[in-house]
């Protein structure tokens, strides 16, 4: 019994803590890219730039460019596909 349990406590545990990683990777990107436009909880700053807390359109914007405003009318190419996806994870853990 206790030989079967442990493998999956060892992914289920990776996994756990994978994720947080990840978030907090972006939350610190977040702070030094997005926040002083989009606020330091994506809560959004009048009229500078729309609330974006929860959004999913995160690594779409980034990649391919948002709806052609400044500044998301290019991809914003600074950024590598690993960055992209923990701001995405941590826009998504914003509310
Ligand atoms: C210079 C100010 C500025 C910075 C920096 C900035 N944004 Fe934006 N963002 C805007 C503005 C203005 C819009 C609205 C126009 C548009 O969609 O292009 C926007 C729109 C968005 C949208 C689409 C919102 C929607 O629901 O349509 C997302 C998602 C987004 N930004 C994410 C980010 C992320 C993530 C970062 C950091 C990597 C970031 N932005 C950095 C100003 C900014």
């Amino acid at each position: 019994m206790k030989l079967r349990i442990a493998p999956l406590l060892v992914v289920s545990i990776s996994m756990l803590s994978s994720l947080p990683v990840l978030a907090q990777d972006g939350a610190a990107l977040f702070k030094t890219k997005c926040a002083m436009c989009h606020g330091d909880q994506g809560q959004g700053k009048s009229p500078m730039a729309p609330k974006i807390a929860g959004s999913a359109k995160v690594e779409a914007v980034l990649t391919k460019g948002g709806e052609a405003k400044a500044p998301h009318i290019k991809p914003m190419s600074a950024l590598t596909a690993d960055q992209v996806s923990s701001l995405a994870a941590f826009v998504k853990t914003l509310k």
